[in-house]
């Protein structure tokens, strides 16, 4: 259980953690210009306070759920400084090439040879208008540090809360004995925090993007009993009923709606019964009626084709059809945690 050592370590790590990203998020701002909405929009946008207020509330949640045992204090908390700075230096290099492509509504730069016959066309887009899409190392490099940037620093603590359904979850269960599957694993940092916390835990990592699932690998590398995959989360090629619990952090909002629902299918297909399916995505629009505004502007600032759709949709009913029933569902900060689990 997590003492007041670990209270000071929590807070003073995380203070500076959150410093460093809201700073890069305010100077980001700086550096760019917003862009227009095609229409107005009429829904409540937050300011700036109720942003900090909400990023300090997943803090709080994050700690309770570290003082509560359901998770141990973050791995990285303490970045090296050094580390810090370059990639602080590769981000705001690479700013200028985003905001570029951002005004000129320039999405489709990855949809070439010879990515073209390697992948989905739904993929084929420089999604967040990033440079190279999800196809390049570099564009692995600078992605965990841009949606930390996005997020004022709360991306992996979002992540995190799905630790929780994930720890009643093992409780009576053997570790040893449990598979996990995570869907558009990007570059692994969800499953960082699960192995972290469940050394023994069998995980596989699932990507599209080769040079995601590299970066994963190398952040992966030290621990054991992890397998690797790239497939389409919509026709993975693992057999049926071989995982005990299937996450997805921050997919679906990317995914069009034909291949959410068959990513849902194969998510029921490949849990055992009992199993269960955990999602932090995006909040969806009336989640946080004062968000609304923002929900609605986000796909317009950052190249987001499918997430007006996403925010609208019912996933409970999506996750019905593939066979999961709701549990519970949270939210925290802009994420929505839902836990589902398929019938015995
Ligand atoms: C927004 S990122 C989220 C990554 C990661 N889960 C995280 O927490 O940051 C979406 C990820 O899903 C992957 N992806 C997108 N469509 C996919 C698909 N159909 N099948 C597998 N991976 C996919 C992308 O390559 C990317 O790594």
């Amino acid at each position: 259980m997590a003492g007041p050592l670990e209270r000071t370590a929590y807070a003073l790590g995380q203070t500076a953690r959150a410093g460093v990203f809201w700073g890069q998020y305010w100077l980001s701002g700086r550096l760019t210009t917003p862009v227009k909405a095609p229409r107005p929009i009429d829904k409540p946008m937050p300011g700036t306070r109720r942003i900090l207020d909400g990023l300090r509330e997943l803090f709080a949640q994050d700690w309770r759920n570290i003082e509560a045992g359901y998770y141990r204090l973050p791995h990285d908390l303490a970045a090296s400084p050094l580390q810090a700075v370059v990639r602080a230096g590769a981000y705001f290099s690479d700013l200028a090439k985003v905001e570029a492509r951002r005004h000129a509504g320039s999405n489709s730069e990855v949809f070439e040879a010879p990515h073209k016959d390697r992948y989905p066309r739904y993929f084929l887009q420089n999604f967040h208008y990033q440079t190279d899409g999800y196809l390049s190392r570099h564009s692995a490099e600078l992605y965990d540090h841009q949606v930390e940037v996005l997020f004022g620093g709360g991306a992996d603590a979002m992540r995190r809360q799905a630790l929780v359904p994930l720890h009643h979850f093992l409780k009576e269960r053997r570790v040893r004995a449990t598979r996990l599957l995570d869907l558009g694993c990007g570059t692994g940092r969800l499953l960082s925090f699960v192995k972290d916390n469940y050394p023994r835990l069998g995980v596989t990592a699932l990507d599209l993007s080769p040079y995601y699932l590299e970066r994963a690998r190398a952040l992966l590398r030290p621990w054991r009993d992890v397998a690797f995959v790239q497939a389409p989360a919509e026709e993975t090629g693992l057999p049926d009923a071989g995982f005990d619990v299937v996450t997805a952090v921050f997919l679906f909002h990317e995914l069009p709606g034909k291949v959410r629902r068959a990513v849902a299918a194969e998510a029921g297909r490949l849990l055992k019964p009992g199993g269960l399916f955990i999602l932090v995505d995006s909040l969806q629009l009336g989640d946080v009626p004062e968000y609304d505004g923002l929900i609605e502007y986000f796909p317009v600032a950052f190249h987001e084709p499918y997430y007006a759709a996403y925010a609208k949709s019912d996933l409970e009913a999506l996750f019905a059809d593939a066979g999961l029933r709701t549990e519970d569902v949270t939210l925290a900060y802009f994420s929505r945690v839902m836990t589902l689990r398929k019938p015995d």
